[in-house]
């Protein structure tokens, strides 16, 4: 070893001991007689001092030394005269007595601090600097701490751990795949997984029991704070389950890891259907850290002259809280708020229960306060409150009421950062009708078995027909998700011809799995669920970026290493990609 210790463990006990500490410089104050300098590393910062007096060239040296060298100090533990008990280590300092240094370095284009004056990108392409930081650090740690929790939770659970491969052909997940060309199968392609689930339902068939594994997937969509194209999955699957025994296994694991890692127990996850979280929340990953829950008041509205309550298939509003005494500024901003195109509401209707016992609307002209009394009522006013309703096309007015909601909660300071409320929604909706391609698409993988009671919808009504799928819900954040699976090759074929794939595309595409079937394949479910996603919940944080080591920016690009790039024309050629772009 090149050192005897670490930059975060000398302390008092130290005192008098020679060590040798490796690390960077972090800081350096040249004080005429005497220099300080903090050297750091993964574990902390110690002070080294030089003195003129005592050691000319040493100090010297050290006087030449710039930030994020790398050196190798010797020398011996002493008390500080000033001592900083900010630090851990703040109680002493290293008089050092031998210097070596390792490397030199460029002055880095951003300080190398918890607090550092570089911008996104430039932190970005200089990403192994940035992670030299601490707060980045700590964000990593926290998620080897996490996995190391899941696997020794699943290790005794009985899980095993089996890779799956990466180079296979496409699985439909409702994202786009990444491909790559084969060489020795010229015009052919792999697909990277958007998620091992066939692989894992043929571990099943081949009779592993229980499965996991921490995997890459891969998907070609569009990037938000909470999706990047590669990120991680705790994959699992389980044989003889019902979706009971794998809601308790799952909770089981989240419970444990939010006492070992916060040291927060919590309480049993509520459940809540797909239906009513979409008729109280408007959305099926509902924040409920806080009520504010949705209210229907078509009934309460109708016929009063108001064309636009009138005419709209829904009348659905919220309560705020003590929100009465809003400006007429703020009113116009919640507004604008919901008129952005992105959430498309034409308008916010408001009342106001004043604290003087008063009521003051944005309707008063159509509505006596007798009605608005009883809209209140209806949505627990109380004086002081403020209700904001929105109206219009049921999906549309649903979902942008959940935005306004999502907007205000933060807003008022409802979704603390140290509060976690999960849940688990069930009872999913097989499969969803798509507009653009006029058919049937499945809600969560063509997989997912229907509800037993509801199969006899299949052929009349299949938009109805609930499924065996759930999803664990935790802060508005949809952490992980999963079902009961099909296991016999009549329910598949059906389900994929629903799904409006031929005999023959079926078969091209799935007939290994449904082969498979007909092997005496067990019933089994399984669930998975997004690490990047638990670290950055874990970590205080919306977005999952810094929880990965070597993160792409919002346009899919890694800027660090240049990447995606273009490959010269011998590659394409060998490809054979060349050779078909010329013709
Ligand atoms: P699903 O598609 O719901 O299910 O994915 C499971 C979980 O993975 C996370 N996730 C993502 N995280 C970061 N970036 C992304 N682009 C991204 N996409 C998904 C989410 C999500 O809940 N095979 C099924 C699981 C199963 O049925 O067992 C599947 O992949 O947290």
């Amino acid at each position: 070893m090149l050192r005897t210790h670490h930059c975060g463990e000398i302390r008092k006990e130290h005192i008098g001991k020679t060590i040798t500490l490796c690390g960077w410089v972090q800081k350096s104050r040249d004080l005429g007689g005497l220099t300080f300098l903090d050297l750091r590393d993964r574990y902390g910062i110690s002070q080294l001092t030089f003195n003129m007096e005592e050691d000319q060239a040493i100090c010297e040296m050290a006087r030449k030394l710039g930030r994020e060298f790398v050196i190798k100090a010797q020398g011996t533990v002493i008390e500080r005269s000033n001592k900083n008990l900010e630090l851990p280590t703040g109680e002493v300092e290293v008089k050092v007595t031998s210097l070596d240094i390792l490397n030199a370095s460029k002055t880095p284009p951003f300080t190398i601090e918890n607090e550092t004056d570089g911008g996104e990108e430039l932190r970005m392409k200089y990403r192994y600097l940035d992670l030299r930081r601490k707060p980045i650090q700590e964000k990593l740690f926290l998620r080897h701490q996490l996995s190391k929790e899941v696997r020794g939770y699943l290790n005794d659970a009985s899980f095993i751990e089996v890779e799956t491969p990466v180079l296979i052909k496409s699985t439909p997940e409702g994202a786009r795949d990444f491909v790559v060309p084969s060489r020795m199968n010229q015009g052919e392609f792999y697909a990277l997984p958007q998620s091992p689930q066939t692989f894992k339902q043929l571990l099943m068939v081949s009779g592993f029991d229980r499965y996991f594994q921490i995997v890459k997937c891969f998907r070609d969509e569009d990037l938000r704070a909470d999706r990047q194209p590669e990120f991680t999955q705790i994959d699992c699957e389980l044989t003889f389950v019902e979706q009971e025994d794998i809601l308790n296994v799952f909770e089981g694991m989240m419970k444990h890891l939010f006492k070992k890692v916060k040291g927060i127990e919590l309480n049993d996850f509520p459940r809540m259907s797909f239906a009513d979280a979409m008729k109280k929340y408007g959305s099926d990953k509902p924040d409920i850290r806080y009520g504010m829950e949705f209210h229907e008041i078509n009934d309460l509205t109708q016929n009063k002259g108001f064309k636009v309550f009138d005419d709209a298939e829904l009348v659905v509003g919220i309560c705020a809280k003590g929100c009465a005494a809003y400006s007429r500024k703020q009113l116009d901003a919640l507004t604008e708020f919901v008129k952005r195109p992105q959430i498309g509401a034409k308008g916010l209707v408001y009342a106001k229960f004043n604290e003087d016992g008063t009521i003051k609307s944005s309707v008063d002209k159509f509505y006596s306060q007798e009605d608005i009394k009883a809209w209140g009522e209806r949505m627990d006013a109380e004086k002081g409150d403020l209700l904001l309703i929105i109206s219009g096309d049921e999906n549309q007015s649903r979902s942008a009421l959940n935005e306004l909601r999502l907007h205000l909660g933060s807003e008022l300071g409802l979704r603390k950062k140290n509060t976690f409320a999960p849940l688990w929604v069930t009872d999913f909706p097989l499969l969803e009708w798509d507009e653009e391609t006029e058919r049937f698409h499945a809600m969560h993988h063509p997989f997912t078995s229907a509800k037993e009671e509801d199969k006899k919808l299949l052929a009349t009504e299949p938009g109805k027909v609930r499924a065996n799928a759930y999803d664990m819900v935790i802060n508005g954040v949809e952490i992980g998700g999963g079902s009961i699976r099909i296991h016999n090759r009549a329910e598949q074929e059906k389900m994929l011809s629903l799904l409006g794939f031929s005999e023959e595309e079926a078969k091209a595409q799935f007939g290994f799995l449904m082969d498979a079937f007909e092997y005496g394949t067990p019933p089994h479910g399984g669930i998975a669920l997004g690490f990047d996603r638990m670290c950055a919940l874990f970590g205080g944080s919306d977005s999952i970026r810094d929880y990965i080591a070597f993160p792409k920016n919002n346009a899919g690009r890694d800027v660090m290493i240049d990447a995606p790039s273009q490959i010269d024309d011998e590659q394409l050629k060998e490809l054979g990609i060349a050779l078909k772009a010329n013709k």
